[in-house]
């Protein structure tokens, strides 16, 4: 069941947060107002397993290798409901934890996790500098995530081609090559159709991440490119000529799960060279981008969620993420100390968040 129409089109606003036996977040719903909420604490307090919680809600998505962790130890079951404001009307997202699943409802109606509004959310973490420096899957990862929230259509035939994948792997490994040219026209037809889409968005993407960079200081030239192991023109060819490799290692060794996004500075790949400061900007630029690519295609402002604002030493970097953070209609930003000109200031202890005394008036919230 899709989400309607307003959902995307309209202001995006958490109103509130539920959490029960999420991590280490003791069971409470956080009421949210506009604008900057800070969550300031000391580690291990929980500040990140509540953007995290907040992220899931929103968008259905997580970063944990397996939904068990994301269960309070001890528990059976976790659970976790965004009330979303949106275009005069509220939405209830909720994403049941139990037996290694995610259990989506919008309104209360059973649904699929590709039915919450993906483009709701943006998490910037300090973990994203691993964009620049590790691996290639690592980058695929992020364009297929980035893809998949801007296209349906994407998310739906990336995940085809990797039963493909999966399947004509088994078929490589096991030698029974009978069916071979059956996979190789259905990875061709899919492969290729992702190569396309990864092209298309990849003109924009490289453009907006560029500007990011350079808003941020980034001195050197960024360039983004495809490193492609094959093209949708070569891809069938290109599989008959390395299928005796193939049989011999007992996988499909070029497709669009074997490319890259390659990142260079002044010409160098940033993955080898980049300072570690240097690859924290470039990370903040893709984000940046990310950010305003799902803008441009839901036309709406996604909740951000800043993660650790304080783990950013840099004045320049630092004051960027700042400026985003009050750029958007709501942000989450968490750190050891609080955030600047925040709406509401939230302390976090053990897995409780609860509004700062210390905190300094404001002006009273703009009109919703
Ligand atoms: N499934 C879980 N059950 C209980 N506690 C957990 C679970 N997963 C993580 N934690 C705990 O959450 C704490 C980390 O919280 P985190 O949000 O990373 O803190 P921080 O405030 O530093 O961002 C750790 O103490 C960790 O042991
Ligand atoms: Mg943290």
């Amino acid at each position: 069941m899709p989400l309607p129409r307003h959902a995307y089109n309209a202001h995006v606003h958490l109103r509130a947060l539920t959490t029960l036996h999420y991590r280490n977040l003791s069971p409470a719903t956080l009421d949210l107002p506009r604008g900057i909420t800070s969550i300031w604490g000391e580690n291990g307090a929980g500040k990140t397993n509540l953007l995290e919680a907040a992220y899931l809600a929103l968008t259905g998505l997580t970063n944990a290798p397996r939904v068990e962790q994301l269960v309070t130890r001890g528990e059976r079951e976790g659970y976790v409901r965004a009330d979303l404001h949106s275009g005069g009307s509220t939405s209830i997202l909720e994403v049941g934890l139990a037996r290694g699943r995610r259990h989506v409802k919008v309104d209360g109606v059973r649904a699929r996790s590709s039915d919450l509004p993906r483009g709701s959310a943006v998490w910037i973490r300090p973990e994203d500098s691993d964009l620049v420096y590790g691996s290639p899957s690592a980058r695929r990862a992020y364009l297929d995530a980035l893809l998949s929230r801007l296209s349906v259509r994407y998310a739906h035939q990336l995940s085809r081609f990797e039963r493909t994948l999966t399947q004509r792997n088994a078929a490589l490994k096991s030698g029974e090559t009978w069916a071979m040219d059956v996979w190789d026209d259905a990875l061709v037809t899919l492969g290729s159709e992702l190569m396309t889409m990864r092209r298309r968005v990849l003109v924009r993407l490289a453009e907006l991440t560029q500007a990011a960079h350079t808003q941020l200081g980034g001195h050197k030239p960024l360039t983004l490119a495809l490193t492609e192991s094959t093209t949708p023109e070569t891809y069938l060819a290109d599989l008959a000529a390395r299928r005796a490799e193939e049989l011999a290692r007992g996988q499909t060794v070029i497709g669009p799960h074997r490319d890259d996004l390659a990142l260079t500075l002044d010409l160098f790949p940033a993955a080898d060279f980049a300072s570690r400061g240097e690859a924290r900007t470039v990370a903040l630029a893709l984000r940046k981008a990310e950010l305003d690519l799902l803008r441009e295609r839901y036309g709406e402002n996604p909740v951000l969620l800043i993660d650790d604002f304080t783990a950013e030493l840099d004045p320049n970097r630092r004051q960027f993420l700042l400026d985003l953070a009050h750029s958007v209609p709501q942000a989450l930003v968490t750190g050891t100390e609080h955030a600047p000109g925040a709406r509401l200031t939230l302390r976090a202890e053990s897995g409780t968040f609860m509004p700062d005394a210390a905190q300094q008036p404001l002006p009273a919230e703009a009109t919703p």
